[in-house]
């Protein structure tokens, strides 16, 4: 180390992380069936320009250059989610094909000298799952369950870090509230409902590998969540301190809760108390036994973080400009608030935004790992993505993306506070290794550090992507 750089802790680990269903491709190949997002990105508005993920980086039939362009970049860990649709098509019997594409993609990661770090579910739910109640129903736990055992006797041998679930907030609120995510749903409390089910299929998922563990396999368990800072736009409004209170309730603690102290917390069920999913409040699916499961000790928290949040209670008054997300073009679909009972938006506080119009704000990330220490004492933390989206043009065959260096950079000081402050933070992975289907945002939106060329499947590391290979030699952030 020198004096113009910061050091990160010995064994900090390094990578970048990816999700099945926004790389690979190859949609009906080996026996895979759909995925609610395939269902979703067909449903006419959904994704802007009507993308779908048919192809997407065609990463199941690159795979082995992928992983060698990581190691290129001194990656010392990749996370990777497994397709639930390749494995368990329609949620049924196991596919071999399916788990022998992840064997090898396992095989060819330690090979390459690098930690294999494994998703089990990035949103994409067998069609036919859904089609059976989705995650509003108590059995799609249960079939999560059945699928994870599969996978993990297939490649806890060689695997060690197992994430259960990744934002389970995206897949419950955004699928079963406010619509603009897979399957579309906007059924009001169905959102907390799912939430409920997810955790639940997480707790059986935990318990089962925690079962199978052997002397010489025993797995690192955790769940990554994407908690936000909720402060109030206005902190002299009252309203607007109840509604950084409410979103609070409804995006962090519903999942900190139940994980970390084994209850949900009683001013969320009083906000949401009168709401009912089915003709009954979301609280009568909570069983005896649940939250025991779902609290049952993790070996690690991953941490997804892009951006806080400050919410102005309604009524508000806003111009159309002023609104966070008015400056990029979204799916022609309508959606409503996430947020069950919803009575807020977000204004822009001044701060920067990155090209998505998302706020940039390196600080709320140290105040939020110093919070899930003191208020959560959480488990050991990764940074399970960090990264921007940004409007990346390819000059002479490079992109210099100096704004997601930038950011990238300025997260990882953020990071170091927070373990200056003594908070156990233990690796990074930066959001994308490549350019991928972002969603219901399609292909317009590059958050890689390698920029792919959909007509070709050209991959060029951006200069970010160099930036970062040699933080990871250095073990270390240059000084502002
Ligand atoms: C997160 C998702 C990830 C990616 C980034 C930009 O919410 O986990 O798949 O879309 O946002």
């Amino acid at each position: 180390m020198t004096s113009t750089e910061r050091a990160f802790p010995q064994g900090f680990l390094w990578g970048a992380a990816t999700a099945a269903f926004q790389i690979e491709g190859a949609y009906d190949e080996d026996g895979r069936t759909a995925s609610i997002w395939d269902t979703f990105t067909r449903v006419p508005g959904a994704i802007v320009a009507g993308d779908t993920a048919d192809v997407a980086c065609d990463h199941y039939h690159r795979m082995p250059e992928d992983v060698a362009l990581m190691k290129r970049l001194n990656h010392a860990a990749y996370r990777f989610s497994v397709a639930w649709p390749r494995v368990r098509p329609d949620g049924r019997a196991v596919n071999q094909k399916g788990l022998d594409f992840y064997s090898r993609l396992v095989d060819e990661v330690l090979e390459a000298g690098m930690v294999p770090w494994l998703t089990l579910y990035h949103w994409d739910l067998p069609q036919a799952l859904e089609d059976a109640g989705g995650w509003t129903g108590r059995d799609t736990a249960y079939r999560f369950a059945d699928y994870a055992v599969s996978v993990y006797d297939a490649l806890g041998d060689r695997v060690e870090a197992w994430t259960t679930l990744n934002e389970p907030w995206c897949s419950a609120f955004m699928g079963y509230t406010g619509g603009q995510h897979a399957p579309g749903r906007q059924e009001g409390v169905a959102g907390i409902v799912a939430a409920h089910h997810l955790l639940l299929g997480h707790g059986l998922v935990v318990d089962e590998l925690r079962r199978r563990a052997a002397p010489d396999r025993t797995p690192q368990l955790g769940i990554t969540l994407n908690p936000t800072v909720a402060d109030p736009f206005d902190p002299a409004r009252p309203a607007d301190v109840d509604a950084a209170r409410r979103l609070d309730g409804l995006h962090n603690r519903v999942f900190l809760d139940p994980l970390l102290r084994g209850r949900y917390a009683d001013d969320l069920v009083a906000d949401t108390e009168g709401m009912t999913f089915e003709g009954r409040p979301w609280s009568s699916y909570v069983h005896d036994g649940d939250l025991a499961l779902i609290s049952a000790p993790l070996d690690f928290l991953g941490v997804n973080f892009y951006h806080g949040d400050a919410p102005a209670a309604l009524p508000y008054d806003a111009a159309p400009d002023e609104l966070l997300g008015s400056r990029i073009e979204g799916p022609a679909r309508p959606r409503t608030s996430p947020y069950p009972g919803g009575g807020f938006v977000f204004p822009r506080r001044g701060l920067p935004t990155t090209d998505r119009d998302w706020e940039i704000d390196p600080s709320a990330l140290t105040r939020l790992l110093v919070r899930l220490h003191e208020e959560y004492a959480a488990p050991p933390i990764y940074i399970t993505e960090n990264g921007a989206m940004c409007n990346d043009v390819v000059v002479d065959g490079t992109v210099h993306d100096d704004e997601r260096r930038r950011f990238i950079e300025q997260h990882l000081h953020a990071t170091l506070d927070a373990i200056d402050a003594g908070v156990d933070v233990r690796g990074y992975f930066v959001w994308s290794l490549l350019d991928n289907f972002e969603w219901s945002y399609g292909y317009a939106h590059r958050f890689g550090i390698v920029h792919v060329d959909y007509e070709t499947q050209v991959r060029t590391p951006k200069d970010s992507a160099w930036w970062y290979a040699d933080v990871i030699a250095r073990n270390a952030v240059p000084l502002p």
